[in-house]
């Protein structure tokens, strides 16, 4: 798994959303109670920014229809029948980091 900074400095993980792009994909952090996670920030019904949404009782819910996703797993409500992808987060001293899998960790994950 590669590393790649997110955020340069320290982000206080009371309740934000912050839209950032990585190797050319659209993540968003999401702060809440005291953590920070990563998923994507397309939303998979109809490709709203869902850093332009909100985060409530531990889902990020789209600005768009209000569908919702569990920041933790991903998982869309149920009926939504949809998922965001999640991404390991450090706090590192320097900054915010995402765990991205390599284009050779994908490889090794086919052929186990
Ligand atoms: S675009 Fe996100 S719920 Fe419709």
């Amino acid at each position: 798994m590669d590393w790649h900074k997110a955020y340069n400095g320290k982000l206080n993980a009371t309740t934000f959303l912050l839209r950032v792009k990585i190797n050319g994909k659209n993540l968003c952090l999401v702060g809440f109670e005291d953590n920070i996670y990563a998923v994507g920030a397309i939303c998979p019904h109809a490709g709203a920014d869902l850093s332009g949404g909100w985060c409530s009782d531990g889902k990020l819910i789209c600005p768009f229809h209000r569908y919702s996703y569990d920041i933790k797993t991903g998982k869309g409500d149920p009926g939504q029948n949809d998922y965001i992808d999640t991404y390991p987060v450090q706090v590192r001293d320097d900054g915010v980091y995402i765990g991205m899998h390599s284009f050779t960790d994908k490889i090794k994950m086919m052929f186990k």
